[in-house]
């Protein structure tokens, strides 16, 4: 289970780049996670490392 605490996250993409097939952004500017997501892509862990909020947990 990835999951995104949305209070955390700045919105500033990191996670949607380094990771696109499983976060995107939301229309409210925060990341979200892809509905069809691949929960076992190694990129999540990237994304988690690189997220300057630490706003992604798993
Ligand atoms: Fe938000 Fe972190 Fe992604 S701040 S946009 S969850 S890299």
């Amino acid at each position: 289970m990835v999951q995104i605490d949305s209070d955390a996250c700045i919105g500033c993409g990191i996670c949607a780049a380094s990771c696109p097939e499983v976060f995107e952004m939301g229309d409210d500017g925060k990341a979200i996670v892809k509905p069809d997501a691949d929960l076992s892509a190694p990129c999540i862990q990237d994304a988690i490392d690189q997220c300057p909020t630490g706003a992604i947990t798993q």
